[in-house]
């Protein structure tokens, strides 16, 4: 078993908060926002699952917009936190 810690690759935790319901869930680096909100019981809608028909569209504070499906948790940085907006469209 290769020990990848010896090559300097640790497993990273990042405490994500999806507001406004407050739910706060621990995530690993390169994990999708979707699976992550999933795991925590936290409803994004879906279309396509491909990035391009903007369903699971979300703010990552900070950043701007992003698509939850194809967005995955960024090294760097503790705790994020996404705030989920209910488009009357979807
Ligand atoms: S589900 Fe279509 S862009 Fe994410």
């Amino acid at each position: 078993m290769v020990n990848l810690e010896s090559f300097g690759v640790f497993a990273v935790s990042i405490l994500v908060q999806f507001l406004p319901d407050d739910v706060t869930v621990e995530a690993q680096v390169g994990e999708s926002f979707l699976e992550v909100a999933q795991r925590a019981g936290v409803f994004i809608p879906t279309g396509c699952l491909l990035g391009t028909c903007h369903a699971c569209e979300v703010e990552l504070e900070g950043e701007g917009d992003i698509r939850a499906c194809i967005t995955s948790v960024p090294p760097g940085r503790s705790h994020l936190t996404i705030n989920l907006f209910s488009d009357p469209t979807w």
